[in-house]
């Protein structure tokens, strides 16, 4: 092992096209990644601790043999100990993290930050790790966040791109082109819980099985109709079948008054297509839309959101910045 100076990775934002909830259950889901990024920086420490510094959070120390806490930084810490065991070392560390991504936003911000410490810890280990083995280590932290998460949040963050995933089967990284077209964001700036939202989801899912069965039935064959749709570059399709997808999370029971307020402005406003991503009951809402309209749409969006973001794809998955 070949201990290195200060590292500097960052790693990406995501926002789920479509497939959200249904992808927890088996079904596919296409997410992309965001223009948005998070970052960490790992330097060696002299003393047997592992220190994780946020701007937001503060500092923490952790002496290697806590038990569970409720912390917004301990997975972080949990990741930091993931990648420690699989270079085999017990070397004190300390990590900062600094992130552009709004938090429980359905934004991918926690596994970003996984994804980011996974990969800067692992380089200043001098461990020549996979994509495969920094997805795998972040997700120790998103389990620890969200409980039963379905892995495509952090395999988007270490990738970057568009990605379809199924659980138990990987991903495939799609080739589109998204040149022609933007993504508008805008926050309900109601906070929520993944784990709880997923939680909720999956108990009504048992509850009505026989009706839900065919709701995430037509969940699957609207993934696989999205992905043809992308790679023909067809964005008009796409945005249809994005609506589609939100009435399907409506029937799920994670839209609100507020969702559909932000989701029909930018639909009102010219949007291809706009819904809920990630989690819903709160967070932000997704809209694609072409790129000359992207900006009267965002300010449409900004006479009701606290919060609108402009973005696009980011090819780049996780990234080193220095070291
Ligand atoms: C992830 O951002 C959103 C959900 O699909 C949960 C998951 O996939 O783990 C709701």
């Amino acid at each position: 092992m070949r201990p290195l100076g200060n590292v500097t990775v960052t790693a990406p934002a995501k926002a789920i096209l479509v497939g959200e909830h249904f992808v927890v259950a088996g079904c596919p889901a296409i997410a992309l990644a965001l223009d948005i990024r998070a970052k960490a920086t790992a330097e060696l420490l002299n003393e047997d601790v592992i220190e994780i510094v946020s701007k937001e959070f503060g500092i923490r120390r952790y002496g290697g043999k806590e038990t569970r806490v409720e912390d917004p930084l301990y997975p972080v810490y949990l990741v930091v100990k993931e990648v420690l065991k699989l270079a085999g070392s017990n070397q004190g560390l300390k990590v900062v993290i600094e992130s552009n991504i709004p938090p429980a936003a359905g934004l991918g911000s926690s596994a970003a930050v996984a994804v980011a410490t996974a990969s800067a810890v692992a380089k200043l280990l001098g461990l020549n790790a996979s994509l495969e083995e920094i997805t795998r280590t972040a997700y120790t932290g998103e389990v620890e966040i969200h409980k039963k998460p379905s892995g495509i949040d952090n395999t988007v963050s270490a990738y970057g791109g568009a990605i379809y995933f199924s659980i138990g089967k990987g991903f495939e990284r799609l080739d589109v082109n998204f040149s022609q077209v933007r993504l508008v964001l805008a926050d309900s700036g109601i906070q929520r819980s993944t784990g709880t939202l997923v939680a909720r989801v999956l108990a009504l899912k048992s509850k009505h099985s026989s009706v839900l069965d065919q709701v995430y039935a037509a969940a699957t064959v609207l993934v696989e109709n999205t992905r043809d749709a992308l790679e023909r570059e067809d964005f008009t399709a796409v945005g249809e079948l994005m609506n589609i997808n939100h009435g399907l999370l409506s029937a799920i029971g994670v839209s609100n008054a507020k969702l559909e307020e932000l989701i029909y402005t930018a639909r009102q406003a010219g949007a291809l297509g706009a819904k809920i991503t990630g989690a819903g009951g709160g967070g932000m809402i997704l809209a694609l839309c072409w790129r000359e309209d992207a900006e009267q749409i965002a300010m449409e969006l900004s006479k009701a959101s606290t919060k609108v973001l402009m973005t696009s794809v980011s090819e780049k998955g996780v990234t080193l910045e220095s070291g």
